[in-house]
């Protein structure tokens, strides 16, 4: 398969054709990481929602395999949809799916009914109605069979949350070593609210806490994960992540979706966020990204314990049917490692690059440094249209001979009338991806826009950006990565250009490596 056709991501997983939205189960099992998705096998618009499947050694490279849970009924008229869940593997067979000593692999997915029901587990379920279900797989994921005999395991959200049975999803699933349980984290999507609930098997499952709504509350909450990561440093000090998706209700900015997160404990039964991490009147939220195009965001499971891996959607709900972009739709993020780390007193979430990428990167990289880079722009050889940008230069205060930004224009025409421009603002204090003059922006009128992110120079007084430029993406991660800010863009494939844009004034001690990145497939 080429994967050369116009915008194809070359070192980002986007299906062979067809419509993706969420990672819905990702698993690391016996050497091998799987990647589950919202899929819809019968075109590049959402509908006939299945879970699609791809797995990786390195995380880089995928094969993509044949369906994982085909949407009951299609393409005939279709009676179950499997939304977004995620995946465990049952090491101890607490599920008792395991036969002749293999391990089962367990699902739990939101099924959305779209027509009102008696199932074979003589229940009932009305029209629309989303309710948790389990499926297993004994061949290392490649086939599943759901638990009919009775699902729904979670028929209906419990009291007093009855009503909200339309809105009731995404289960997050992960083992809890301390209380030897299975945890599942659900959402109540329209109000605001995490459901946990706790289980011995898979199958049979309580109530047991619930948290929200905290910081932001923005449309619906949507695929909340939460998990465990010691504190760089202080390896006595483990803290609890919550990851929730807002659709539309992202970062200022931003229309559409975007993803906050909350740093606390977690004792096996409550969630509580740190005190610090809740913010007066929703004023304000953690956000994982903030860019325009990081949703659904999920943690692996089955890493070793501590070793936090997330993936998102790189799409958003405002425009994603609009890409224009065929014959597939939506790419996912790079997958990104996550870590905790003391910064200015306050517990801080990181995010850099899994390594595995250098094994696309070229082995020369282009570098080059500047004592001063002067006003305007400063040409650089072209470095083509997938590339990874490390670019760091001294912060300053406003000054008159100094500039007031400083960009990398990137997937520039050779006039430069075509370009996104990724930089920061030395007077804000805020990185930025400006995309108005990106290439394709007609399909949204929301799309052609700029984007920041706050984010305050190092120890050393230097701004620190890593770029990662794709032939549809772009993703920067800010310092040590306690900012990150995702964006798509549709450049013509003529689009190859690149230089320094120094506004204002001069930019001091500009250190730039360019590395190419070759495709993956
Ligand atoms: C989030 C979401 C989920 C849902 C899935 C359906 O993007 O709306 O809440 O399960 O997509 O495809």
């Amino acid at each position: 398969l080429g994967y050369t056709e116009p915008y194809r991501p070359q070192y980002h997983f986007s299906p062979e054709e067809n419509w993706m939205n969420d990672p819905s189960g990702l698993l690391y099992h016996s050497g091998t990481y799987h990647l589950f998705f919202q899929y819809n096998p019968g075109g590049s618009e959402w509908g006939n929602m299945s879970w699609g499947h791809a797995t990786s050694r390195d995380l880089i490279h995928w094969d993509e395999r044949p369906v994982a849970l085909l949407a009951r009924g299609y393409p005939d008229t279709v009676t179950e949809m499997y939304f977004t869940g995620s995946a465990v593997a049952d090491v101890n067979n607490t599920s008792g799916f395991g036969v002749d000593g293999k391990v089962p692999l367990v699902a739990m997915y939101t099924s959305m009914y779209p027509v009102a029901q008696d199932l074979p587990s003589g229940k009932h379920v009305r029209a629309e109605q989303q309710s948790q279900s389990i499926a297993y797989s004994l061949d290392e994921g490649e086939t599943w069979t759901t638990y009919d005999a009775e699902n729904p395991v979670i028929h209906n959200p419990p009291s007093p949350y009855e009503d909200e049975f339309i809105n009731f999803r995404d289960p997050f699933v992960f083992w809890h070593d301390d209380t030897q349980k299975w945890i599942s984290v659900t959402v109540v999507a329209a109000i605001h609210k995490i459901l946990i609930f706790s289980s011995d098997n898979l199958k049979e499952w309580s109530f047991i806490s619930e948290f929200g709504p905290y910081n932001a509350v923005g449309g619906v909450w949507e695929c909340a994960n939460l998990f465990q990561m010691p504190v760089e440093g202080d390896p006595s000090t483990k803290k609890w992540v919550l990851v929730l998706g807002l659709n539309p209700g992202g970062p200022p900015g931003t229309v559409g979706s975007g993803t906050q997160y909350f740093i606390g404990d977690f004792d096996g039964t409550t969630f509580k966020a740190d005190s610090d991490n809740v913010y007066p009147d929703n004023k304000s939220a953690n956000w994982m990204d903030f860019g325009p195009d990081f949703y659904a965001a999920a943690s692996y499971n089955g890493l070793p314990d501590g070793e936090v891996i997330q993936i998102a959607w790189m799409n958003n709900w405002q425009y994603g049917a609009l890409i224009p972009t065929s014959p597939w739709r939506s790419a996912m993020s790079v997958p990104r490692h996550l870590s905790l780390k003391t910064v200015n007193e306050k517990v801080t979430l990181l995010q850099q690059p899994q390594q595995s990428w250098r094994t696309v990167a070229d082995h020369k990289a282009a570098k080059h440094s500047w004592e001063s880079v002067s006003e305007g722009t400063t040409s650089l050889d072209s470095p083509g249209k997938a590339f990874k940008i490390d670019l760091s230069f001294a912060d300053h205060d406003s000054d008159d001979s100094l500039a007031s930004t400083f960009a990398i224009a990137v997937r520039a025409s050779s006039d430069f009338k075509q370009e996104t421009l990724i930089g920061y603002n030395f007077t804000s204090k805020e990185m930025f991806v400006d995309r108005q003059h990106s290439g394709d922006v007609s399909f949204d009128k929301t799309f052609a826009s700029l984007y920041h992110a706050p984010l305050s120079a190092s120890a050393d007084k230097r701004i620190n950006l890593q770029v990662f430029v794709d032939w549809s993406s772009v993703e920067v991660l800010g310092g040590q990565g306690e900012v990150s800010l995702t964006a798509q863009i549709f450049p013509e494939e003529s689009a190859t250009e690149a230089q320094l844009v120094s506004t204002d004034g001069t930019t001091q001690d500009v250190r730039l490596q360019i590395t190419g990145m070759s495709s993956s497939h």
